[in-house]
């Protein structure tokens, strides 16, 4: 049975997934890049910005699972593109013409337009659905592997809603942003479907593990 995964998903103390005032300039608004630093710092996430090197520790071992077994990922508007990307004919999101996805990835929004094929295996379809009949799109596309929910927070926050999510990597970064979207509002009691381990980092963070109980 596949399964349906959210991986390296940050979160402040104070639960936002993402800031306020997002742009282009400011693709987390004014949390900056502040969400994403321990994966930066790790081997795995160092080549996001061009970097070699990078820390082998428990922060990577917990950002590598990001990848193996994932067949197709699904997206929000929010994360594929900043406010009004829907009005620019060209914009192909924001990792250039090699996005880092490699697999199928259905972009959530209610202005769907005609797939695009990147470079490296990444084809963004455009969807406007339920999360339950995106999932079930996804998981055709998926080539028998797991899916993952790729975000932002109002998206993952939909999928945990629905009960659709079967494994959940969150990382609590020791910031308040104050501000922004938060995961969590709207889902009293989630813990009561998953079992949640957590280990704390030598860098600071946080990582919990939800696992979707079996009985
Ligand atoms: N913290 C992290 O680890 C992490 C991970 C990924 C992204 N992010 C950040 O999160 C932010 C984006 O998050 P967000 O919560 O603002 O937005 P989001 O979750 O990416 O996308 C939400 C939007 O997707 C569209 N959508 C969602 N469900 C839909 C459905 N069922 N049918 C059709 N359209 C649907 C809607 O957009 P429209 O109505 O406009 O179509 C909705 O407003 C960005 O700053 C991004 O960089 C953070």
């Amino acid at each position: 049975m596949t399964r349906t995964r959210i991986h390296n998903f940050s979160i402040s103390l104070d639960g936002f997934g993402t800031g306020e005032g997002l742009s282009r300039d400011a693709p987390f608004g004014h949390a900056g890049e502040r969400l994403h630093e321990w994966m930066i710092a790790t081997r795995f996430g160092a080549p996001i910005l061009g970097r070699t090197g990078g820390t082998a520790g428990v922060d990577n071992a917990f950002a590598q699972q990001h990848e193996p077994g994932i067949g197709a990922e699904i997206m929000g508007a929010g994360k594929f593109g900043p406010p009004g990307w829907q009005d620019d004919a060209d914009w192909t999101g924001w990792w250039g013409p090699t996005p880092p996805f490699r697999t199928p990835t259905f972009v959530l929004t209610h202005r769907p337009r005609p797939s695009i094929t990147m470079e490296g295996g990444t084809t963004f379809h455009f969807l406007d659905a339920a999360p339950d009949e995106a999932l079930r799109a996804a998981r055709a596309a998926a080539g028998g592997r797991d899916v993952r929910i790729g975000g932002g927070p109002t998206v993952v926050r939909d999928f945990l809603a629905a009960g659709l999510v079967d494994h959940m990597h969150l990382v609590q970064v020791p910031i308040v942003l104050g501000r922004g979207v938060r995961v969590w509002d709207g889902l009293e009691a989630l813990e009561e479907d998953y079992e949640i381990e957590v280990v704390s980092a030598p860098s600071g963070v946080t990582h919990l593990t939800f696992d979707r109980r079996t009985s």
